[in-house]
């Protein structure tokens, strides 16, 4: 089949890859050096198995900035371009995704649009009330930064929602089906579960796992939190609420608290999306996630003020090792240690940042600096959202939450 992908990030560029390995893939952007780098066979982003999939397999992939001609030549567009939640406005910007859409109406008004950039729930149902002449889709993104094409080549579940509304809808079931089984052939798992469902439904999946993740994290950070204040430990509390099988022992390590670019949209857009039904969860996840924030900056800043006042150093250099998310990721959207930042930067602590990946000398008022042996060398205490083994020889410096060494 011939396919065209809007977007060459984490959901786009996973996607290229994997479906170039069966179909000819045009990978659109508009960012020209993102182009230039497909072209030449490397990846924009770092991840392990894109960069090898590029490097050694046989891909049918044309990188272009030509979206009108990528679109008007494909039976199928994927859009992956990015949304955001705006929480001063109350209001998921869609508006990268509409422009992909106007274009594919203007170039190749039959072709079937899969949306997997994750929207607000009803949002497919707007598309085809706004643009009765388009074929509509939505299929979640499950991917984990870092792992993007991983979790394509072993996807947990492929979903397809078809909007009921559409004019074209028994067509669209069978789009579902044929999108689902490129996904399928592709994957190096055999008997994916494959659900087709309506689109509404799929769009709640995606944002009602999201929230189910954030709660995950948060229920073990208010655990952690409870511990520190009561002096207990909480990896051993941790271990024995695991062990229970209902419970488990996976995704339970304490944090800073949930970040990176997906988990704190996507709880906020649903609870915007459940305003007018009863539900208190919802609600307190956004809310714990900036109270466990305030807590691990408060513990911070009394760590800092017990340094001073204990003679050990008169104006304490407090350190923060990366701003990235996860110890895999090379970005740091929305990182919680950027909340951290901007707490203890409130109550008057600088800090001194070592993050590699960022070329300016300056993060909101900090200085950054690039070489870990002068980092460790003039900071007193070094904050770190994750442990890393580049931390060992001043792990009595370190504050961290990371009690198991792991994402
Ligand atoms: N990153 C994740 O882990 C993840 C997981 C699941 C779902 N999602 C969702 O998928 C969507 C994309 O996420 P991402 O992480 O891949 O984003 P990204 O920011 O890494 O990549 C998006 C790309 O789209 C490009 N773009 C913007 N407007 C465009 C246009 N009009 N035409 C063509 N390209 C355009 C951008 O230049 C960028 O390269 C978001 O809605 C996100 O919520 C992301």
């Amino acid at each position: 089949m011939s396919i065209a992908i809007a977007g060459t990030g984490y959901v786009g560029l996973s996607l290229a890859v994997l479906l170039a390995q069966h179909n000819e893939v045009s990978v659109v952007d508009v960012v020209p050096e993102k182009i230039e780098m497909l072209k030449s066979g490397k990846s924009p982003i770092a991840d392990e198995e894109i960069e090898d999939y590029l490097a050694h397999r046989q891909l049918r992939l044309i990188p272009t900035l030509d979206a009108r001609k990528a679109y008007a030549d494909a039976e199928m567009v994927i859009i992956a371009t990015p949304t955001d939640y705006d929480p001063d406005k109350l209001f998921f910007d869609t508006s990268h995704v509409e422009e992909v859409v106007d274009l594919v109406l203007e170039s190749n008004p039959e072709a079937v649009m899969v949306i997997k950039s994750t929207v607000p729930v009803g949002c497919i149902r707007g598309l085809t009330e706004r643009y009765p002449e388009g074929r509509f889709l939505f299929s979640p993104e499950f991917l984990r930064e870092g792992r993007a094409l991983y979790d394509n080549l072993h996807p947990s579940r492929i979903i397809v929602g078809v909007p009921s509304e559409s004019p074209f809808s028994s067509e669209l079931r069978v789009q579902a089906r044929r999108f689902a089984a490129l996904l399928e052939e592709a994957a190096l798992d055999e008997a994916t579960p494959v659900l087709i469902m309506r689109a509404t439904e799929a769009e709640a999946v995606k944002l009602f796992a999201n929230t189910y993740l954030a709660l995950r994290v948060s229920y073990f950070n208010e655990l952690d939190t409870y511990a520190a204040a009561n002096g207990l430990d909480a990896s051993r509390i941790i271990e024995g609420v695991g062990l229970d099988p209902r419970i488990g022992s996976h995704y339970n390590n304490p944090s800073f608290g949930y970040g990176g670019y997906c988990l704190p949209k996507d709880t906020k857009q649903l609870l915007a999306n459940s305003r007018s039904i009863p539900q208190d969860i919802i609600g307190a996840i956004v809310e714990a996630n900036r109270t466990r924030k305030d807590f691990i900056a408060d513990e911070i800043s009394l760590r800092v003020n017990e340094l001073m006042h204990s003679g050990a150093a008169s104006r304490p250099v407090m350190g923060v090792y990366r701003l990235t998310m996860k110890s895999e990721s090379d970005n740091f959207r929305s990182s919680s240690v950027q909340g951290i930042l901007r707490r203890l930067s409130e109550k008057g602590i600088p800090a001194l940042v070592y993050e590699p990946a960022l070329a300016s000398g300056e993060f909101f008022g900090n200085e950054v600096i690039r070489d870990l042996a002068s980092f460790k060398e003039r900071c007193d205490i070094i904050v770190a959202n994750r442990w890393s083994d580049d931390l060992a020889d001043v792990a009595d410096k370190v504050y961290t939450r990371d009690l198991f060494k792991r994402d």
